[in-house]
C-alpha cells in the first residue's frame, strides 16, 4: 500500500468500520427514540458498488486489514450479502466481521459465511423477555437468540455478545448473562454506556462503571487476568473460573483506549470519521462522484486521518456530543 492511515499522535489505522444504513429495526432506548430518527435519504447512501471501491481503496492502498460492518443494523441492507462477497474478494483479503442485533441472523448466517464473513458480535442487554420488550420497543428476544444460535452453527465464530448494563434497568444480571454466554460458548463483553443517544439523555453519574460491573461478577466467578496481550483491542479480557472462557469489558469513559486506537470509520452517507466523537467528518462520497480516482480518494482518507482527535475527552469540561448519534456514525 502506498501510505498508511498515520495520525499525528503516531496511531495507525488498520481497522475500517463501514456503517451500511442508518436504520435499525429496534428502537432501544439508549441509542433512538420510539419513532425513529430522521433517516439519511436514498441518494444519500453509498451505493453497493461505492462502498465495495471505498473499502477497497482503504484495503489496497491504506493498510487496512480488518473490516467490521455495523449500522444502524447492517442485516437490513438488502445489498449486504453482495458486499461482503466483493470485500472478501479484495487483495489483501480483508479479516471481516459484523456488529449486528441479530434479528434474522439465523436464516442469513449459512449465506454470510459462504459470502466470506469470518465472524459476528450480537447486542443482547437481557435475558428476560418483558425487559427485553421494554428497552428495545419490540418483542424479539427470541429472535435474537436464535440469530446468536444460528451464527455459532454457521461457524462465525468467535460469537461475541455485546451488553450494556443500565442502572435500575438491566444492571442486575451481569451474572446471568455470563452464565448464558458460557453455556453456549459465546465471549461476553459488557460496555460502558457513551453520550452517542439521539435524546442526549446520558448521565455520567447514572451509568454503570466497569468497576461495577466487575464487583458484581466477581460475587458469582472467578476472573483472573488474562495473560493474551489486548494490543488495540477495546475490550479489557479476564479469564472465568481458570479459563478457558472469557469475559470482557469494554471502559471506554472510565478507562479510555484511545491512546491505542486504530481505528477509521465510513459512515452509510459515505463520510470518514477519524473517531466516534470526531466533530468533523471528510465527504468522500462527494470525492468519489467528482471522479475523483483511487489515489485522490485515498490522500483524502489519509488527510482527514491525520487530524484525528487524541481522545474522546467526555471528561473534558467543554465535551459536546457529536451531532449525529452511534446509530448514524456506526456502532
Ligand atoms: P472485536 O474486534 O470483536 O473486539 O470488536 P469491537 O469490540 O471492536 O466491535 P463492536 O462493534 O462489537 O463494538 C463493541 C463496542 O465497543 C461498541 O459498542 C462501542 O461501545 C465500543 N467501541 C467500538 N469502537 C469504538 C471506538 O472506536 N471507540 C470507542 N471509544 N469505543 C468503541
Ligand atoms: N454506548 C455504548 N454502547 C452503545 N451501543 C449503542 N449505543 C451505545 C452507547 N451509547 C452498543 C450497542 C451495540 C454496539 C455496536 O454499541 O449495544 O452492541
Ligand atoms: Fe478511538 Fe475515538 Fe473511540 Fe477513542 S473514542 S477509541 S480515539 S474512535
Amino acid at each position: 500500500s502506498d501510505g498508511v492511515l498515520v495520525d499525528r499522535y503516531g496511531r495507525i489505522a488498520r481497522d475500517l468500520r463501514v456503517s451500511l444504513t442508518d436504520k435499525c429495526n429496534l428502537r432501544c432506548t439508549y441509542c433512538m427514540p420510539a419513532e425513529g430518527l430522521p433517516w439519511l435519504a436514498g441518494p444519500q447512501l453509498l451505493t453497493d458498488d461505492e462502498i465495495v471501491r471505498l473499502v477497497g481503496v482503504a484495503v489496497r492502498r491504506l493498510g487496512v486489514t480488518e473490516v467490521r460492518f455495523t449500522g444502524g443494523e447492517p442485516l437490513i441492507r438488502p445489498g449486504l450479502l453482495d458486499i461482503v462477497a466483493a470485500v472478501a474478494a479484495l487483495e489483501p483479503r480483508p479479516r471481516i466481521s459484523l456488529t449486528t442485533n441479530g434479528i434474522g441472523l439465523d436464516r442469513l448466517a449459512p449465506a454470510l459465511h459462504a459470502a466470506g464473513l469470518d465472524r459476528v458480535n450480537v447486542s443482547l442487554d437481557t435475558l428476560d423477555a418483558d425487559r427485553f420488550t421494554a428497552l428495545t420497543r419490540r418483542p424479539r428476544l427470541d429472535a435474537v437468540l436464535a440469530g446468536l444460535a444460528g451464527a455459532a452453527a454457521a461457524g462465525l465464530t468467535p460469537v461475541k455478545i455485546n451488553s450494556v448494563l443500565m442502572r435500575g434497568v438491566n444492571d442486575d444480571e451481569a451474572p446471568a448473562l455470563l452464565r448464558f454466554a458460557l453455556t453456549h460458548g459465546y465471549e461476553l463483553r459488557f460496555i460502558e454506556q457513551m453520550p452517542l443517544d439521539a435524546q442526549h439523555g446520558w448521565d455520567r453519574a447514572a451509568m454503570v462503571t466497569a468497576d461495577e460491573i466487575l464487583a458484581s461478577l466477581r460475587r458469582e466467578f472467578d476472573l483472573r487476568t488474562d495473560p493474551v496481550e489486548r494490543g488495540s483491542a477495546p475490550a479489557e479480557t479476564w479469564l472465568v473460573d481458570g479459563g478457558p472462557a472469557r469475559v470482557g469489558v469494554i471502559a471506554s469513559v472510565t478507562r479510555p483506549f484511545c491512546g491505542d486506537c486504530d481505528r477509521t470509520r465510513l459512515t452509510a452517507d459515505g463520510q470518514v470519521r477519524a473517531c466516534l466523537f470526531a466533530t468533523e467528518e471528510s465527504d468522500l462520497r462527494g470525492a468519489l462522484r467528482a471522479g475523483v480516482d483511487d489515489e485522490g480518494l485515498a490522500d483524502r482518507w489519509r488527510r482527514a486521518m491525520w487530524g484525528k482527535r487524541a481522545g474522546h475527552g467526555i471528561d473534558d469540561p467543554t465535551f459536546l456530543q457529536p451531532a449525529r448519534p452511534m446509530s448514524a456514525i456506526g456502532g
